[in-house]
């Protein structure tokens, strides 16, 4: 009696296993890359100062801790990561990325990076752009060990991708300090349309490594972060600096991806308004049961614009009553309601097609 009761528990036990890993192949594969938006705690394993990895961080996150994520709670690749029912992505660096847990994705993104490799060369040690890349490379290296090639081909080909960088190459570069190397260089109409065609390479470099569904937001409406607020503005008005530099850039990535999916003939990448999205809480905040846009929930100094988040800044009580958590960052109320948008946005937010579309074709190939 008792070896049948064991027998048909660890037959149950190999066969829930089982399932589990089937669900796992069959759940889309999940890739993120880019800046501190959408790190999931790469930078807790570096030597750099662009870390989220202390309290308040986290005060929402399930566990209630810091992960280095920069957000009081979820960030936007969790939020997507739920919308496609997957676990979160873990950052490339962490060493519970192994075995099975390789097959959810990886999240290759680190706070500070930019496009240009001289984007956020203040934070020292930080995965830029092309060693984000490389990194995909060894991780399908790890992933055909595991389950052979094709089949590595095939997960990487079906798979969801996200990629969120460019805010850096304005913030931490261009306008970091009056003359910088770069503005003086470039016009800033100039240095748009440099940062556009590196960006282009990138994301061919992305494409040739299978990456066949590519959500690539533009920056959001920088001006009125409220680490701006704070440096820029007289009256709490946005930055205007910034907000041209965001103006030139979004219309022309987006032209930019149309080309390229042109070029290769699908709707690769998908063209992820986040300015527009982001506009619509900073205009109207209460609409959207913020009462303010203009205050980060962490910080210090006007508008809590000034300086880090850290034990010690302010902290708002009600974190989805801000926009902001902190003087860079969206909250975490903000990131649901984006991920909303990237579901069921209409044209002018998801060009060609919001997610919800995507996950319904793809389901039928
Ligand atoms: C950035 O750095 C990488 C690695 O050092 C190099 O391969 C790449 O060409 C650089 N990109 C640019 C635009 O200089
Ligand atoms: C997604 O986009 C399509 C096309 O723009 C639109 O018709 C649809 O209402 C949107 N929402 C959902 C949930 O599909």
């Amino acid at each position: 009696m008792a070896t049948l009761a064991i027998s048909c528990c660890t037959s149950m036990i190999i066969l829930l296993l089982l399932l589990e890993l089937l669900a796992q192949v069959e759940a889309r594969a999940f890739f993120v890359f880019g800046d501190s938006l959408v790190d999931n705690g790469n930078n807790n394993y570096l030597a750099t100062t662009a870390r989220a990895d202390s309290p308040p961080y986290g005060i929402d996150y399930p566990t209630r801790r810091a992960t280095g994520r920069f957000s009081n709670g979820f960030n936007i690749p969790d939020f997507i990561s739920q919308q496609i029912g997957s676990q979160p992505t873990l950052p490339y660096l962490s060493p519970d990325l192994n075995g099975q847990r390789l097959l959810v994705g990886a999240n290759f993104a680190s706070a500070g990076i930019g496009i240009l490799n001289d984007t956020g060369i203040q934070f020292l040690n930080i995965i830029r752009m092309s060693r984000q890349l490389d990194y995909f490379l060894e991780y399908q290296q790890r992933v055909s060990a595991l389950i052979g090639r094709k089949q590595r081909r095939e997960l990487v080909n079906r798979a969801l991708v996200l990629i969120t960088v460019g805010g850096n190459d304005f913030v931490n570069n261009y306008y970091l300090v009056p003359n910088s190397a770069r503005s003086l260089q470039f016009s800033l109409p100039n240095y748009v349309e440099f940062l556009i065609s590196e960006y282009r390479k990138i994301l061919i470099r992305l494409y040739k490594l299978g990456a066949r569904r590519v959500l690539v937001t533009g920056t959001g409406p920088m001006g009125c972060a409220p680490a701006e607020l704070a440096m820029r503005s007289s009256n709490g008005e946005c930055s205007a600096e910034l907000q041209r530099a965001a103006a030139l850039y979004n219309p022309q990535l987006d032209q930019m991806l149309k080309d390229l999916n042109r070029k290769v003939g699908r709707d690769v990448f998908i063209s992820t308004n986040t300015q527009l999205m982001r506009n619509n809480f900073i205009t109207n905040p209460q609409a959207y049961g913020f009462s303010t846009s203009k205050i980060a929930c962490c910080g210090q100094g006007p508008y809590n614009g000034l300086g880090l988040c850290t034990r010690l800044s302010n902290l708002c009580p009600n974190r989805e009553l801000n926009a902001f958590w902190d003087a860079f960052h969206p909250s975490e109320k903000a990131n649901r309601l984006i991920v909303q948008q990237i579901m069921t946005g209409s044209a002018d937010y998801m060009n060609p097609m919001n997610l919800s579309t995507i996950m319904a074709l793809d389901s039928r190939t």
